[in-house]
């Protein structure tokens, strides 16, 4: 395998988002596209992927936690001009294999596809190109007896070439040498005045390189992203793809179309997902559960056979046969035990909940550990907070805490115990013990003639 060298480019504006942020810091399918673009790139070489940044560079360079080496284009004078300005890094021996940012759906196979056409057929370049029925956008591949004659950006096409389907789908690989030689060739004698890498090209043929187009039927991979329009469909496209992927693997998804699911998510098998759940970041979500509309669940870790109805689930982990919601709201580091159920208007925040306990409605709970068989009555708040401190609520296995009550932290309910309704309680409850902290009743009669 001769030695690979990447460069990614990802200095442009992206003019055409309108939109303060780098184009390639955009998200699709929760992920920043740069971000999908160095996936792709990561198991193909041992060389550190060269970015080259620009427009918002500090922000692009502070996504990225991965090795890779930076580069800064100071102005953005085109593509060309963009590895131009990587050329300290590129090697005089082996290969250089360019992408653009902004085309987050390409995978390591198509990479390594064009990469073995490129070695197979002993080529100088080998752009990879598509067939699209729609080609506005991109440079079409102009061809004379079916040999490669160049490429013609859609700003400079002739009525004639505006027909041509076959695209640069903006993925290449170069012979390292070839491409120094030929980049110290460019002009901007175009419509846009900018420094084409896709000319390089044609200065190589004139000069007795091999060029090679490698027809791809992949063509999703490729599709690029220059305005919001193009977002929202390359949204769809890996959504569906990370759908389809979800329901081979044995998920039910009831409208895949409404589902939205990020790339790293795990989820076991047999588990069913109604429209409208949002599944984000790092989540994995075992077997058997069942999670129904309006859900948005964000770096948890559910076990088997959880049921979640209309709720919100943050950071949090949930063991297994525990029932949430509706409309419960599971904040940070919360961790609820097996068979346990957190009901309708129920707030849990960094709470750790035992095993068989029930908080079956309107209650909050902060910064508390619960043991297991407890009952939280509706209604219970744990007053944490004192306006400057937050405090902490224990209460032990087995204990009743009746409707209504407020547990002024830092309290702590001991075993089996018992809280009046209505109580606020303020002070420690011993092991076995009932507590009520509540004013007595009084009944005035006759109060009505007065
Ligand atoms: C480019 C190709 C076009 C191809 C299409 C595929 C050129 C001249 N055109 O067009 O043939 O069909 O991609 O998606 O290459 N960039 C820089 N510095 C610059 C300019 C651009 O780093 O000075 C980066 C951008 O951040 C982007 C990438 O290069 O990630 C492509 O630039 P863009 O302006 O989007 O090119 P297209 O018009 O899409
Ligand atoms: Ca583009």
């Amino acid at each position: 395998m001769v030695d690979l060298q990447v460069i990614i480019l990802a200095a442009g504006e992206g003019t055409r988002m309108k939109s303060d942020t780098a184009k390639v810091l955009h998200k699709v399918a929760g992920k920043e596209m740069i971000l999908h673009v160095l996936d792709a790139v990561k198991n193909i070489t041992n060389n550190k992927p060269c970015i080259v940044v620009g427009h918002n560079a500090d922000d692009v360079c502070n996504k990225i936690n991965d090795d890779v080496c930076f580069v800064k284009q100071e102005e953005q004078l085109g593509t060309g001009h963009a590895v131009l300005s990587a050329i300290d890094y590129i090697k005089d021996e082996g290969n250089v294999l360019i992408l653009y940012g902004d085309t987050p759906l390409i995978t390591e196979e198509t990479i390594n596809l064009l990469l073995k056409y490129h070695d197979d057929n002993k080529l100088d370049v080998t752009v990879a190109t598509m067939i699209l029925d729609n080609p506005f956008g991109y440079g079409r591949i102009i061809k004379e007896d079916n040999k490669f004659k160049k490429i013609v950006e859609q700003k400079d096409t002739t009525e004639e070439e505006n027909l041509i389907k076959e695209v640069n789908t903006g993925i290449y690989c170069f012979n390292a040498s070839a491409l120094k030689l030929s980049l110290s060739k460019l002009n901007n004698n175009n419509n846009q005045n900018e420094y084409y890498l896709t000319d390089t090209l044609e200065i190589l043929l004139n000069n007795n390189y091999k060029i090679g187009t490698m027809l791809s039927y992949c063509c999703n991979d490729f599709y690029g992203i220059n305005s919001r329009e193009q977002l929202a469909h390359a949204e769809k496209l890996m959504r569906n793809k990370i759908n389809k992927k979800l329901m081979d693997s044995g998920v039910t998804l009831i409208d895949p179309e409404h589902t939205y699911i990020d790339q790293e998510v795990q989820i076991g098998k047999d588990t069913i997902i109604y429209p409208n759940v949002i599944i984000e970041g790092k989540t994995v979500i075992g077997k058997g559960c069942v999670l129904r509309s309006n859900t948005r669940i964000s770096n948890c870790i559910i076990k088997d056979y959880v049921n979640i109805d209309n709720s919100v689930l943050l950071d949090s982990k949930i063991d297994e046969k525990t029932n949430i919601g509706p409309f419960a709201y599971i904040r940070p580091n919360s961790d609820i035990g097996k068979n346990t159920k957190i009901g309708d208007f129920v707030e849990v925040k960094n709470t750790k909940i035992g095993n068989n306990t029930k908080v079956a409605h309107l209650s909050y709970l902060g910064d508390s550990e619960l043991g297991e068989n407890i009952n939280i009555g509706c209604g219970t708040v744990t007053v944490n907070y004192d306006g400057k401190n937050k405090f902490k609520t224990i209460i032990k296995d087995n204990s009743f805490i009746g409707c209504n009550s407020n547990l002024v932290a830092p309290v702590t309910i001991e075993e089996n115990s018992y809280i009046a309704a209505g109580s606020t309680i303020t002070e420690n409850v011993e092991k076995n013990a009932l507590a009520i902290a509540r004013a007595r009743q009084i009944n005035k009669l006759n109060w009505h003639k007065k």
